[in-house]
């Protein structure tokens, strides 16, 4: 008799240590300690042995059953794999899991292609700060306080006083104030303006870009801006140059690229024009060169602003800029 329950458990133990499925293991517990497993069936029949056998035939055949149910339920949180704290169950075959290289941003490396072009014609390039005051972002620049012109530039306010620059336009100020011509930077960074559509985020990036010296012409200012747009495009791209406003130029010019995306024949992009406006430009206004004590009778300069992400945008076929900022690396990683 007591062979026999040693040899279930020992069936039993050997089996469940092969077993390699959750539904091997199933079978098994079946086997051994369902309704009409062996190890329950020996326990419904201790009542046909001997009496003095009973007690320590009873208890034997307990302690058997418990070890079974344990291994069937160790079996089990094996192969479900729910004994995450295990050390056998790493599968050592799986391939590593490579580091992902990082790149550049697609608007950094805008930028980068922007300034080597300025560098070389022979541009300085200066960088100041994006929390601004009102003189620098407005005043100097000649726009008086309460002038409509302020309405342009959805600004957000810090402070009565204080804003976050709408333009790199206030480095001009800061760059003049500390140097005498001859001055040819470029200037750039991020700007904030409270708006947010297909077209607009509420944080882009500008280049602001001054040139002062003797002798300099719209003609210097269309020369330079030509150059800039086809080496950023390439020689055959369509440009124009379109009357504007800004109080710190005069006259002042907006240029225009052929829509890239439709051609010209109007899109939801170029708001059905057929272009894309890339730049404000000008003629430094005499008020400004006057605010920083440049002799207007010597010299002259022009100056401009580009949308870096318009450039971007035209130059890769994105039709929505903020796409630029959500992060996803699948469109990130494509640049
Ligand atoms: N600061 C202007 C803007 O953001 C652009 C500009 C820069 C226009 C320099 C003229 C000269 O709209």
């Amino acid at each position: 008799m007591e062979n026999t329950i040693e040899q279930i458990r020992e069936d039993a133990l050997a089996e469940l240590a092969n077993a390699s499925s959750v539904d091997e293991i199933k079978a098994l517990s079946v086997k051994y300690v369902g309704r009409k497993g062996r190890i329950t069936l020996f326990l419904r029949n201790i009542s046909s042995l001997p009496k003095e056998l009973r007690p320590s035939a009873g208890q034997e055949a307990n302690l058997i059953k418990q070890l079974v149910e344990e291994r069937i339920k160790e079996a089990l949180q094996r192969i479900e794999g729910s004994d995450l704290n295990s050390t056998d169950y790493i599968d050592v075959s799986l391939p590593g899991r490579a580091a992902i290289p990082g790149i550049l941003h697609p608007i950094s490396q805008i930028n980068q292609q922007i300034s080597n072009i300025f560098k070389r014609l022979g541009f300085d390039i200066a960088e100041g700060p994006e929390i601004e005051t009102d003189y620098y972002n407005f005043e100097a620049l000649n726009f008086p306080k309460n002038h409509p012109a302020r309405d342009m530039q959805d600004t957000f306010f810090v402070s009565d006083d204080i804003v976050l620059r709408t333009h790199t336009s206030p480095l001009q100020i800061r760059i003049m104030e500390k140097k005498h011509p001859p001055i040819r930077v470029i200037m750039p960074g991020k700007v904030y303006r409270c708006d947010s559509d297909l077209t607009h985020t509420p944080m882009f990036h500008q280049v602001e870009g001054l040139v002062v010296d003797k002798n300099i012409g719209f003609s210097d200012l269309k020369g330079v801006l030509t150059t800039l747009v086809h080496q950023i495009f390439d020689e055959e791209i369509s440009l124009r140059f379109r009357p504007s406003f800004f109080p710190f130029t005069e006259p002042s010019a907006e240029v225009d690229i052929l829509c890239v995306i439709c051609r010209g024949k109007g899109c939801r992009v170029c708001s059905q024009t057929g272009w894309l406006e890339v730049l404000g430009s000008g003629m430094v206004h005499p008020a400004v060169f006057e605010n920083v004590n440049y002799d207007t009778s010597q010299y002259s300069g022009f100056a401009f602003g580009m949308g870096v992400e318009r450039i971007a945008m035209l130059k890769y076929g994105i039709d929505d800029l903020r796409k630029f900022f959500e992060n996803d690396f699948r469109f990130l990683r494509q640049f």
